[in-house]
């Protein structure tokens, strides 16, 4: 017996109505990433487990159980996939001097890994598009971003999507509140859950992200870090959220939110959604300041965020007005061996015209390749039998439109098409 394999818990197929949507995701994602000048980077998949380790944070949960990593026994190195961007972008951006002409703003996309518990929303292998703005210290590098996020979601026809935005200061900042935080969960132990519990002295601020129900009322009433921002912390998120307030950008003012790496300072936001259950964070970001010197470069400040695609293409699922992306302009109907030499010229000259033209191979009856014509939600189908091409012409019905079918010169059929698309 042959022995049938199947993908690993985690790692997924993209079957071609899933990569549709994906594509559509892709070229709005681009086209608004090329109207605010960011520039494409190709990054790695594997990169030193070190990386990760001084990049993402010791006691994060990335770091602590999340990573595929391995010893590479040829030379010994310590390799991890990476899982997520924005370590690797920094360590190219360290590497080739990227920022020795001033500020860049770059975006990468592709595959990351994290062993987490797989569910809806929730891969091991998943996809990020990710943006990061590099030299610039003013508030704007993040307006910029969330203003650019906001018109993609608007793009694809997303709504229901709400931005939460929170600062969590620099690390002096953050040390003092961390300290107050200590305190106070203390004081309520028995009602830690186990999570919160191991957190408690590793990264206190990280219990304020959980969504345990039993806890929500223990962390409303717990210090806010926003009692402790220095001034120039406190300016720069409001100066944020006038030119958030300028540019009419909603957004919700969540003092609980930290994120769960370590590098971020001051501004941290997520897009998310109430339609995909637990897993709805679509996007999340923020400013990583240290992160840069911290990894061995000058100081440098940043700030950037990414999308999660898969997420994004279950959202486009669930919206029916994105069933139809990418349907063929003409589908090719034919019966007979003469007729199939035919189109096959035809099929090419309306490619050369840009015309999209499925050109029927499986060779079925008309009947049933008519069905299929209509399924593929082409504009026109094109039929051509032998009688046609004995009478040198060709068919043409349209197919989203109530206008007769109509007999034409075979010599004329592709101008005509294209004409009449
Ligand atoms: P992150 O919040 O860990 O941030 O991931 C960003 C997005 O990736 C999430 O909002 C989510 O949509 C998606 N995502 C994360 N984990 C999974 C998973 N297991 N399955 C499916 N989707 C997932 C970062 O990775 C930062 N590097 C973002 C950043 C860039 N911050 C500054 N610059």
């Amino acid at each position: 017996m042959t022995k049938k394999f199947q993908s690993i818990k985690g790692f997924y197929d993209v079957t071609p109505d899933r990569q549709r949507l994906w594509r559509f995701f892709e070229k709005e994602a681009l086209k608004v990433l090329d109207q605010y000048s960011f520039e494409e980077i190709g990054l790695p998949i594997v990169e030193p487990t070190g990386l990760f380790v001084e990049g993402v944070g010791t006691h994060t949960d990335i770091v602590e159980k999340e990573m595929y990593s391995w010893e590479d026994k040829l030379n010994d190195d310590k390799l991890t996939l990476r899982p997520e961007g924005t370590a690797g972008c920094v360590r190219a951006v360290i590497e080739n001097s990227l920022t020795y002409n001033g500020p860049i703003k770059l975006f990468y996309r592709g595959p990351m890994f994290r062993h987490e518990n797989v569910q809806k929303g929730r891969q091991r292998q998943f996809h990020q598009l990710g943006v990061e703005t590099f030299g610039v210290e003013s508030p704007d590098a993040d307006a910029e971003q969330i203003i650019l996020l906001s018109r993609l979601f608007k793009n694809l026809g997303l709504s229901n999507i709400k931005l939460e935005l929170n600062t969590i200061g620099d690390s002096e900042d953050r040390s003092q509140f961390r300290k107050a935080l200590i305190k106070y969960f203390e004081g309520y132990k028995s009602e830690l859950d186990k999570d919160s519990l191991r957190r408690l002295y590793e990264n206190p601020l990280r219990i304020l992200d959980s969504k345990n129900p039993t806890m929500q009322t223990l962390l409303d009433k717990a210090p806010k870090l926003v009692n402790y921002l220095s001034d120039e912390a406190r300016t720069h998120f409001d100066l944020l959220c006038q030119n958030l307030d300028l540019n009419k950008i909603d957004y919700v003012l969540n003092p609980r939110l930290v994120r769960g790496l370590d590098y971020y300072n001051r501004t941290v936001f997520e897009f998310v959604t109430q339609e995909l259950g637990s897993q709805g964070t679509l996007a999340g970001g923020g400013r990583y300041d240290y992160l840069i010197e911290n990894l061995g470069g000058n100081h440098t400040y940043a700030c950037g965020f990414a999308i999660g695609i898969e997420r994004i293409v279950l959202l486009l699922e669930g919206d029916v007005s994105h069933k139809g992306i990418f349907r063929p302009d003409v589908y090719i109907v034919n019966v007979g061996s003469k007729a199939r030499k035919l189109v096959f010229n035809i099929a090419e000259e309306l490619r050369d015209l840009n015309v999209n033209t499925l050109l029927n191979i499986e060779g079925s009856s008309i009947k049933s390749q008519m069905k299929k014509a209509d399924k593929s939600g082409a504009k026109i189908a094109l039929i051509i039998g032998d009688n046609e091409v004995e009478k040198n012409e060709v068919q043409i019905k349209f197919l989203r439109r109530d206008s007769p079918q109509v007999t034409i010169n075979y010599n004329k059929t592709s101008l005509y098409i294209k004409e009449n698309l």
